[in-house]
């Protein structure tokens, strides 16, 4: 038996399921962009704020270094984006409230680091909120306590890896319709089960498998953990078609390895990107801990 096989399993249990941060492409060939020269505490001047909505409208991740911002300044820079979503409940199992500017983490309900991850579904490749008729618009993290080792966020280019698709492809999924759900996306991460309550809350929907980004017009797949099977297809067939354009999107060369630094805020375009966290070293004693925002964004078509 090789080496490998041997190796005992994180308790985490998270497979690997794509390139490692070797293996991605630069954040400039991704089409992200990186931007040193906001303070993005202060408010923004109107120049600034034109630039960065440009910025965001050309660019599916943005990178801020060096940022510095309270709960209350990352809710005041958000908004110039939208309407702000609140976490759902028990997204925090010791909180009971909709919050605004939220935390995601791998602490448990004692703020102790845990491998035993409530946020599991994010180290799964998915388009935050997929699940809604009406999904986020961007996610905004913040960077407040980052491990020594591991923990970087993936980001996958649905529109690259869209445009990358032989013509046979293309046409083979032209017209589909993906079905997502809360329950569907607890079950293919292994995560606790969707209560009867959760699932009322949020029945499953259906977006198209390619959607156009309103503001390039760029085809892009649209997918992800979330994401269960086809339309009118047999249950089987559509997992497998779904298995599949995963397996493409997630390819190293449509994807962009976002190693933290201490200061960094990004945001990204949940319109035209997959992305997930990997999971890092000695997740029992390292914390990681950033603040989140999304924004909401408008029915996929
Ligand atoms: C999220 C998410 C990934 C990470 O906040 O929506 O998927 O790296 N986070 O924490
Ligand atoms: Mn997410």
């Amino acid at each position: 038996m090789s080496a490998t096989l041997d190796a005992p399993r994180p308790a985490h249990g998270i497979p690997p399921s794509g390139p490692s941060p070797e293996e991605s492409a630069a954040l400039a060939d991704f089409g992200g962009i990186e931007i040193t020269d906001i303070d993005l505490s202060q408010p923004l001047s109107d120049a600034d704020r034109d630039r960065v909505m440009r910025l965001f409208r050309a660019h599916p991740v943005l990178v801020f270094r060096g940022q510095s911002l309270t709960k209350d300044q990352q809710y005041a820079f958000t908004l110039h984006f939208g309407e702000i979503e609140g976490a759902h409940v028990n997204r925090l199992i010791d909180s009971k409230n909709y919050a605004p500017v939220h935390t995601v983490s791998n602490l448990d309900a004692e703020g102790n680091p845990s491998e035993v991850l409530r946020e599991r579904g994010n180290y799964y490749w998915h388009s935050d909120k997929s699940y809604h008729a009406v999904p986020s618009l961007l996610t905004m993290l913040h960077a407040v306590e980052l491990p020594p080792k591991g923990g970087e966020t993936q980001f996958a280019n649905t529109a690259k890896a869209y445009a990358a698709l032989p013509d046979a492809t293309k046409a083979e999924i032209a017209g589909l319709r993906a079905i997502h759900s809360w329950e569907a996306s607890r079950i293919q991460c292994g995560g606790r089960p969707a209560t009867p309550e959760q699932i009322a809350e949020r029945p499953p929907v259906d977006h198209p498998l390619v959607r156009i980004h309103p503001d390039t017009g760029a085809k892009a797949l649209y997918l992800g953990n979330h994401a269960s099977h086809i339309v009118g297809w047999p249950k089987e067939d559509g997992q497998a078609l779904l298995k599949r354009m995963i397996g493409h999107v997630s390819q190293g060369r449509f994807v962009y390895t976002h190693r933290w630094q201490q200061g960094d805020l990004v945001l990204w375009d949940n319109r035209c990107l997959v992305h997930r966290a990997l999971p890092h070293e000695a997740m029992g004693v390292n914390r990681r801990v950033l603040h989140r925002t999304v924004v909401k964004g408008t029915v996929p078509y």
